[in-house]
């Protein structure tokens, strides 16, 4: 009897021993000395792969022979801020596109002449992605520029006009990038007001013009946006708090030194990696893939439903001004993203383009619409998967508790640039 109590007293030892040992070693790996999470070494991967570090030099653009040139790039940058660029002397790229909001304007829709019902897209570090817009209408940034120019609601002005004030105002430096202009001064032949728009007057000039004159005016037209995509070139991400947090960890995943992420930040990173799902979209060190998703964010109220990427798809082909066009620098075969682009398939409509997470913090209204004032009503539409009315929906209900959404959330505050 005595012995069998003894041995069983020295069971429940051992197995207090044992399983204090067992505790005593999970908590050494999962909570290191100094605090901090513990990464598996493929999260530490992961975890480096979305780091600026890993960013590699801007992608050449062989469409635009300026894109890299510094003359060009100061061109851009003035024209950029310049409101004489528009049909009423107020509308520049920065009134949309303002440089204290990360190239973005705080508000649901773009406001210039008129309103146009999307949201303006943050320029930093735009150009590494090779579709621009939310449906990557363009294949270029260069020809993306000439869309607002020429939109109604937008600068509202018309190529003629683009032209003469080049002319006027910039003719040096324009003819000491891109040679010798046009002969404007004859307004018969080249008319103060004329280009493919909105506008009766315009057009009817237009069409007038040989078609000579309309190329040669074409290619200033271009050129405008080769300057501009060039000063766009310049605007690159800047180092975040996550940035620093990655370059902290150690191959065993243990951050060092003094805590840069909090405890419920670096929860929130830990959803966004695994139950989040949100890195099969957001990806890489800008937090975008660069393609074109459904994630069923609803429609701006009053407004038709944005078509997306099937729409997108069809305009870049019909662009005279992409790639493949008379007014690019690339021989055909150099335009692999055009040629080889995806035409169809079920996430076509309705898709649109993953936006940068980058300073996302500070580019509030988010989604194509401004639909979501908040960070925590992006996480909310995450969290019940959304539902479509067109196209499929790729996401799925997550099923984060109101404290997880909140941490997910908390996380998203680490990628704004120090
Ligand atoms: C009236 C507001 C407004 C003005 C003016 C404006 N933009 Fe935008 N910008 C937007 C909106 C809205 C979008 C999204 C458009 C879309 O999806 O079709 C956008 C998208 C862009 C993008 C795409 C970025 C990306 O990541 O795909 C670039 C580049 C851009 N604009 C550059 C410019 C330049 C250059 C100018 C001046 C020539 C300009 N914008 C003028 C509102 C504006
Ligand atoms: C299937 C691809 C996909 C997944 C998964 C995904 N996103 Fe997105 N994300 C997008 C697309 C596409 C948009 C733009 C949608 C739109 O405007 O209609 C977007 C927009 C956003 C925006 C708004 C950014 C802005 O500037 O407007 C935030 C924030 C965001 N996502 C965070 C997340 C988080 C957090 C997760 C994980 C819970 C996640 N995303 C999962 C593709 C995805």
């Amino acid at each position: 009897m005595i012995s069998n109590h003894r041995s069983q007293q020295t069971k429940l030892i051992l197995g207090l021993a044992v399983g204090l040992a067992l505790l005593l070693l999970t908590a050494w790996a999962v909570v290191p000395i100094g605090g901090g999470a513990t990464w598996s070494e493929e999260e530490v991967a992961v975890l480096r792969s979305l780091s600026l570090d890993a960013l590699g030099p801007l992608p050449p653009d062989p469409s635009n022979r300026v894109a890299d040139d510094p003359a060009a790039a100061a061109l851009g940058e003035r024209i950029f801020f310049d409101t004489r660029f528009s049909g009423n002397g107020a509308v520049s790229c920065a009134s949309c596109h303002k440089p204290e909001r990360h190239f973005t304007d705080g508000r649901p829709f773009g406001v210039g002449m008129g309103v146009i019902p999307l949201n303006a897209m943050s320029l930093v570090g735009a150009s590494y992605s090779p579709w621009q817009t939310w449906d990557g209408k363009n294949d270029s940034q260069w020809a993306q520029a000439l869309i607002p120019l020429e939109n109604p609601l937008e600068h509202g002005g018309n190529r003629t006009r683009f032209a003469h004030i080049i002319a006027e105002h910039y003719a040096t430096e324009y003819e000491a990038i891109f040679g010798a202009l046009p002969d404007l001064a004859d307004q018969q032949r080249f008319p103060l007001n004329a280009g493919p728009v909105d506008n009766v007057s315009a057009a009817i000039a237009w069409e007038n013009m040989t078609p000579d004159d309309r190329d040669a005016i074409n290619r200033v037209f271009a050129n405008i946006g080769k300057a501009l995509a060039a000063y766009e070139r310049t605007l690159l991400p800047k180092p975040a708090r996550f940035d620093r947090y990655v370059a902290s960890l150690d191959d065993r995943g243990r951050a060092q030194g003094e805590p840069i992420l909090s405890a419920d930040e670096i929860a929130g990173l830990r959803i966004f990696l695994d139950r989040g799902n949100c890195l099969s979209c957001h990806n890489g060190p800008r937090f975008t893939n660069d393609s074109f998703h459904n994630t069923a964010v609803p429609g701006a109220p009053g407004y038709p439903l944005q078509r997306g990427r099937i729409d997108g798809v069809m305009r870049v082909q019909r662009d005279i001004f992409n790639c493949l066009g008379a007014y690019s620098d690339a021989p055909p075969e150099a335009c692999v993203e055009l040629r080889f682009m995806v035409i169809e398939g079920d996430t076509l409509l309705g898709g649109m383009k993953t936006p940068t997470l980058r300073n996302v913090a500070e580019t509030a209204p988010y989604m194509h619409t401004g639909q979501f004032a908040t960070l925590a009503d992006v996480v909310e539409h995450y969290n019940g998967g959304g539902y479509t009315v067109q196209g499929h929906n790729e996401l799925a209900p997550l099923g984060l508790t109101e404290e997880e959404a909140r941490q997910l959330e908390a996380f998203l505050y680490t990628l704004t640039e120090e």
